[in-house]
Order: C-alpha cells, then sequence, then structure tokens
C-alpha cells in the first residue's frame, strides 16, 4: 500500500517540479556559467556532498565545548562523503588563534580533494560573534528593534561581520526574520519585535550591514533570513510545535519581511523547523518552491534547520521512512541539509538520484546555488582569512557601538514623580534576581547556545549591579539578591537594606535561555519575584522597576508598586553600563517598545488588533496592555504639532507627503522615534485597528524643533484579501502621528470599494 502511494507522490512532485524548472530559467551571468562548468566535472557523489552538512562535532575528537579536529574523521567527511559544509559550536566560544586551527584542517583538507571545492562554514552570530572569545556583544534583535534606528541596525550587522569573517568564517545564520507575535515563545528576543513594518526595514538593515557592498570581501559575510516561515507563531507558545496559519494571514503579517529580506540581497534562508496548518514547511513545495522561488525570486540557498529532514519522518510523521524525508524535502525545494550528526542523507540521496526519484536538475540547482554561495564569498580565492587583517576585532570602537544601541534600547515606561533620574548622593539597594548576572544582558546564544556561562566568558563587562557600583561608587550601593529566578533568598535582609536606602533598584525577569529549554508554561513572573517586590514595597521606599527578560513576563502585581519601570530586553554587554547612565541621567532615554507589553497571561493582543478586540468602553475586559507597542518615555518632553499632508485625496500612483513638527519642550537634548500610523476606517477584510507605516528617529536640543517628512503611497497602506491578493482598497484613512491625526480618500480607478461605499 505505502509502496504505491510513494510511487504517485513520486510522480506528481517530479511532473510539477519539471514544470516549474521549465518556466523558471533565468538568463545566465559570467558566475552562473563558471559554476556550471564547475558541475559539468562533478560526480554525483561530489554533487550530493555539497548539499550535506554536518556539525562540527562530527569531524572532531571531542564533541560540544572542546573541540579538535580529528584528522581521520575529516578526511572521512571530506574525501569520502565530499561535505560542502560544516557548522556550529554550541558549548563554548573560542579564541580566535583555535579558530583558525579549526577552519585551516578543515580548508587544508578541502584543498586535497580532487575539484578542491571549499567548505563553507557557518555559525549563529545572532547578536555579535557569539562564539568567539573578545567579539562584541550587541542587543538582541528585539531590543536592537525598539532603537527605531535602521543606522545601528546596519551597523550592528556591519561589526558583526567583521568579527565573523575575523573568525575565518563567511555564514552567519542571521537574521531572524519571524515575526514576534506571541510573547511566549522562548525565541520571540531573537525577532525584532511585533510589528510586521518594523521587522521588515530593522530586518533588511542588518543584512545589508553583514553583506555590505560585496559579500566576497574580507569584512563582510553572508546573512540567513531565518526562519522560514510562521516558526514564531506556535499555537501552544512552545518552540517547534505546530502553527496555525491561513494564507491570507501568513502573507500579510509573516511573508512581507522575508520578502524585503529578498530584495535586500539576503544570499540564503534557513526554513522554519515547525509544521503551519499540518504541513511541515521542510515538505512544503508550495513554500519552498512556489512562494519562495515563484513569488518572492529569491535564487539563493535553502538550508534546513537542525536534523529537521530526519524530523519529517521522526516528529512530524509525514514521511514512512528516513529515505522518504530526503526525497520529499529535496524535490520540495531544500538545498542542503543541516543534518547535522551523521551520513545518511548523503547515503539516502545517492539512492533517490540513482533511482530517480530526486531528479537530476533538482540535484544541480541546489548545488549550482551552493557553489555560487562560496563563490561569492570570495572562498575559492580565500578559504581562510588572514588573522592580521582584523586589528579591530573586539575593539572599543565597536564597543561603542553596542553601547550606543543599548542605551538607544532600553525603554522607561513609567517614571512617576520624577524618581528617575536619580537624585546625586542617593542611597540606592540593588537587588533581585536579575542583577547581578550578565546572563540577563545577552540571553541565549551568548558564548554558548544558552548562553548559561556567559558570566564566565563576559570577563571584564558589568552586570546591572556592577555598573550602578562603578556610577554611583560602592559606598553609594548596597545588595542583596532576595530571591533567586523562582525562590526567596534571605528576602528579610533585602528589606532590611531597602530601609536603610533611598531607593530601590529591584531588578526582575529572567536567566539566558533559547529553543525548547525556553519553554514555559506560564508567562506570569515565577512568584517569588513578585513577593521580593511585595516585601520591598512595605517598606515605602521608591522601587525602580528593572525588567531584564527575553520576553514579556507578566508583572503587572509587581509593577503597580514601582515608582518608575524600565524595560532593558536582553540588551547585549554593555546593557549593564547603558542602564547605569539612565539611572543617573547621563543619557537620556529613548527606547520605544518592539513589543506589546500584556497586563494578563490570557489577554495577548498585539497593537495591530482589530476594532472587535478593543470592547466597548466601559467593558473591563477589551484590549487593555500593560503598556502597548511603541510605549517609551524620555527625561525631556516632546510635542508635535502641524501634522499636514500635501493633498486631500490620494490616486494610484501619486505620493502623499505627510510632515509633522516635533519639538523637544523640555529640559534635556533627547532622541524621539517619530512613528506614523495608518487606519483604514472599512475594508472587505476587517482593518486592523491600526499599522505602523513609517519611522523616523531624530535627536532634539531643548527648545529645538524638527520637521519629519514622511513619503507614502497606496502600497504602504495595502493590506491583503480573501483572495490573497494585496490590495489597497479605496476609501477613508487616517494617518496617527503622536496625538495628531488627519484623514485623507484614496481613489482607486482599478480595485472597486467592497464596502459599500463609493
Ligand atoms: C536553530 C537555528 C540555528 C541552528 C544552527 C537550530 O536549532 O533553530 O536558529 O541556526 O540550530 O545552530
Amino acid at each position: 500500500m505505502r509502496k504505491i502511494s510513494t510511487t504517485l507522490i513520486v510522480m506528481f512532485f517530479l511532473s510539477s517540479l519539471t514544470i516549474n524548472a521549465q518556466t523558471k530559467k533565468k538568463p545566465q551571468s559570467a558566475l552562473d556559467k563558471k559554476v556550471d562548468a564547475l558541475i559539468s566535472k562533478m560526480t554525483l557523489e561530489e554533487k550530493v556532498g555539497q548539499m550535506t552538512q554536518v556539525t562540527l562535532d562530527e569531524v572532531s575528537k571531542a564533541s560540544y565545548s572542546k573541540h579538535e579536529i580529528d584528522p581521520d574523521k575529516l578526511k572521512e567527511a571530506v574525501q569520502k562523503y565530499h561535505v560542502g559544509s560544516i557548522l556550529n559550536v554550541m558549548g563554548a566560544a573560542y579564541s580566535r588563534e583555535h579558530w583558525h586551527e579549526i577552519i585551516s584542517a578543515i580548508q587544508d583538507e578541502a584543498a586535497k580533494s580532487r575539484l578542491k571545492i571549499p567548505v563553507i562554514y557557518g555559525i549563529d552570530a545572532i547578536h555579535g560573534e557569539n562564539y568567539t572569545q573578545g567579539s562584541t556583544l550587541f542587543p538582541q534583535e528585539i531590543a536592537l528593534a525598539a532603537t527605531f534606528n535602521r543606522d545601528l541596525a546596519y551597523q550592528q550587522g556591519e561589526i558583526t561581520a567583521y568579527e565573523v569573517r575575523a573568525s575565518y568564517i563567511p555564514w552567519n545564520f542571521s537574521p531572524v526574520l519571524d515575526l514576534g507575535k506571541s510573547p511566549l515563545w522562548p525565541r520571540i528576543y531573537e525577532t525584532l519585535g511585533e510589528d510586521p513594518y518594523l521587522g521588515k526595514t530593522m530586518g533588511a538593515s542588518l543584512i545589508k550591514g553583514y553583506q555590505g557592498n560585496d559579500v566576497g570581501d574580507k569584512y563582510h559575510v553572508a546573512a540567513c533570513m531565518k526562519h522560514y516561515l510562521g516558526y514564531s507563531f506556535p499555537l501552544s507558545g512552545k518552540d517547534r510545535t505546530p502553527s496555525w496559519i491561513p494564507d491570507r494571514y501568513m502573507r500579510e503579517y509573516f511573508l512581507p519581511a522575508f520578502a524585503e529580506a529578498v530584495k535586500a540581497g539576503a544570499k540564503t534562508i534557513m526554513i522554519n523547523s515547525g509544521e503551519i496548518n499540518g504541513v511541515p514547511i521542510h515538505a512544503s513545495h508550495y513554500m519552498l518552491t512556489d512562494v519562495l522561488r515563484g513569488e518572492l525570486h529569491f535564487d539563493g540557498v535553502a538550508v534546513t534547520d537542525w536534523r529537521d529532514i530526519q524530523y519529517l519522518h521522526d516528529r512530524h510523521h509525514i514521511a514512512a521512512t528516513q529515505k522518504d524525508a530526503v526525497m520529499i524535502a529535496v524535490n520540495a525545494g531544500v538545498d542542503m541539509s543541516m543534518v547535522p550528526y551523521d551520513y545518511t542523507f548523503y547515503t539516502y540521496l545517492m539512492e533517490l538520484a540513482k533511482e530517480g526519484k530526486v531528479p537530476q536538475w533538482r540535484i544541480n540547482e541546489a548545488v549550482h546555488r551552493i557553489l555560487k554561495l562560496k563563490f561569492e564569498t570570495g572562498l575559492f580565492e580565500r578559504p581562510v582569512g588572514n588573522p592580521n587583517d582584523y586589528p579591530k576585532y573586539g575593539s572599543d570602537e565597536f564597543r561603542a557601538v553596542s553601547f550606543k544601541a543599548a542605551s538607544e534600547a532600553i525603554t522607561l515606561l513609567k517614571n512617576n514623580n520624577s524618581v528617575l533620574p536619580l537624585k546625586k548622593g542617593a542611597k540606592v539597594l540593588v537587588t533581585g534576581p536579575t542583577a547581578n548576572t550578565i546572563r540577563s544582558l545577552d540571553g541565549g546564544w551568548s558564548y554558548t547556545w544558552q548562553g548559561d556561562v556567559a558570566d564566565q566568558f563576559a570577563k571584564g563587562k558589568n552586570t546591572i549591579l556592577a555598573a550602578i557600583q562603578q556610577k554611583l561608587g560602592n559606598d553609594n550601593v548596597s545588595y542583596q539578591p532576595g530571591a533567586t529566578f523562582d525562590q526567596l533568598k534571605n528576602i528579610d535582609d533585602a528589606v532590611n537594606a531597602a530601609k536603610q536606602a533611598d531607593v530601590i533598584v529591584l531588578c526582575l525577569g529572567e536567566l539566558s535561555y533559547t529553543e525548547n529549554v525556553g519553554n514555559i508554561d506560564d508567562l506570569n513572573l515565577p512568584e517569588a519575584q513578585t513577593q521580593l517586590a511585595k516585601a520591598l514595597a512595605a517598606t515605602g521606599k521608591p522601587i525602580v522597576l528593572i525588567l531584564a527578560e527575553g520576553r514579556p513576563r507578566i508583572v503587572t502585581d509587581a509593577e503597580q508598586l514601582s515608582s518608575a519601570t524600565i524595560m532593558t530586553y536582553f540588551s547585549g554587554n554593555e546593557g549593564g553600563d547603558a542602564l547605569a547612565g539612565i539611572l543617573t541621567g547621563d543619557i537620556n532615554p529613548s527606547g520605544k517598545l518592539s513589543i506589546t507589553y500584556p497586563r494578563y497571561a490570557n489577554s495577548l493582543n498585539n497593537y495591530y488588533r482589530k476594532n472587535l478586540e478593543n470592547g466597548n468602553p466601559d467593558d473591563k475586559h477589551g484590549y487593555n496592555p500593560l503598556y502597548e507597542f511603541g510605549s517609551g518615555l524620555s527625561y525631556t518632553s516632546f510635542s508635535y504639532s502641524n501634522l499636514k499632508i500635501s493633498k486631500p485625496e490620494l490616486k494610484e500612483g501619486e505620493t502623499l507627503t505627510v510632515t509633522v513638527d516635533v519639538k523637544n519642550t523640555g529640559q534635556m537634548q533627547g532622541k524621539e522615534s517619530v512613528l506614523l500610523y495608518s487606519s483604514q476606517s472599512y475594508a472587505s477584510i476587517s482593518p486592523d485597528f491600526k499599522r505602523l507605516r513609517a519611522y523616523d528617529k531624530i535627536d532634539l536640543k531643548p527648545g529645538e524643533s524638527k520637521t519629519v517628512t514622511f513619503k507614502i503611497t497606496a502600497k504602504d497602506l495595502a493590506f491583503v484579501n480573501d483572495q490573497s491578493k494585496t490590495v489597497t482598497e479605496p476609501g477613508e484613512f487616517k494617518l496617527t502621528i503622536g496625538d495628531q491625526t488627519v484623514s485623507f480618500n484614496f481613489v482607486s480607478n482599478t480595485i472597486p470599494s467592497r464596502t459599500g461605499r463609493l
């Protein structure tokens, strides 16, 4: 029975794939011809090997945290299985010297192979080059997004690329372009937040920084947009569990960041380990070929995520055998398999190719993309790189950019009675489980996969406590932990210390984690942390609540006891110093939330909710987050005025110029992110309450004002309709910037109004 159905499936796939191949022919560049010439010399074994990626453990004597290349294993990988790519570390950050040894050994072995094709090494440098000692670690993406500063994203990308190349690696598995919609999901901190526009614009800036003008020069690396698609929205909130996303919804919210990344030139893509509507993406010809290649016109390398072809059989149960899994994935459009622990992919794909169940053209297509990437990243000329080319590695110049990013990310959410900045000479108690660990600044993917030994590696970097001590002087600062992440710890000592202090800096939140290790069953902060807050509040001393965490854990009970609240997210190695600068007023905060901060664990709306979710005005259970996306205070004040549009009616093909005056009406220089939202009054698909369409960040001295200009076209106001088409339906639109609003009509010659109004 299985035999018949497998054969039918294969016939169906092969016929649809042939059609696809025929319709997709593009003019060949000189590089394409060079690649094809090389492919023409390759055996099937060599081609299938190129599509195989194994982890460093596979070619090492010891694994996880003590990799030393094992020459025999390496020889087997390169000469017998012809592996095209190696990845990872996981358990340790190595010195640049050790990386040089590892990469040199790999490329020396590749140079002994028949065609001397270099191996491409890939790594997860997702907030700086986190697997090399002494690198510059930046804010995680969720914090970077809170800066609303594209230039910083570009610089973060550029410096990361420099330091990844300084580690002799040309391929970075970053950026995460998953939409941060679900606060439970343990990887939301790796995303650029909940907004599709913010995500796609900041994501494109990161990619341009990673890849520069020439991805082959010695300071840039190939980006890998991930995890395509819908990974971030599992129904359970837990990592690698099913998502249910209608096609229209997928195109409206999840696809735009990837479409923009393709336009920005991203060289590679990694596939979502989960499944949408019961279809694992690794098996989806629709997602991997029809949409990705046919619609987005992506022509780079599609690599699987960790073991995901094997999981089509083991976890998803959509392939009856491992061999079927390989057939389904490669025919769906996978170019490279992150196998990563054995050579079964190689063996099965060899068999499938010989049996004609995976067509030769599909293998050639995948290998073409992989070899092209190797040429483009300069690997044929420079397989290793020169250690002396990177004098700025880990430099103060780079550190300053990370500090700036943290300073512009950290978000002041409440400041009752101007308790901040702290008064000169104030006696401060620093307390709470996130006060004295780098883990709560860096999060996962920091020196190790889980970031669990960051304190050991980040020597010389300040925790929140150390940074405050340095800023205020040890005599003015006392410290009591009060609680661990989920247990009380000498709470009486913390309360007694609070009685002696003028202000309590209470640091709550999370330690580091990622992927399934970070799964939670409850978004509420552990009870011990709330108890600590309550006990400290009973002293009557003002509390400055610091939330150092990767996702917005519910803190409502503790938060109502604070005089000031600051979200630091995972703000990187310089986050402690940046926070200390904000507490003392040396830095004026300018971050704005890149995610909505929920008030209740079971009330998780994004700011772009539907009108229906608002509830009635007297409805206690309507939309009521603790802090909305875009919230964030400054020590100065800004006023908005004169919101104007260039015409009262926008027609297709025209551009609307929107201007607004922003003035610093306070006493301190400050930066302000100016956010433009649109709301459509009526549309055939219920319109979102509001959507971010443009933003800019400006810097104003006290009393200074600036006119901020945005250009809006009909395309910027579009949505995906019930035919999965992106359209802008005619009708009334409202634009909002700060407290200013203005309305206009959009008139279309081609799209009829579907709302009954003309
Ligand atoms: C993660 C990816 C990562 C890969 C390689 C996977 O478990 O989902 O984001 O790039 O491992 O380390």
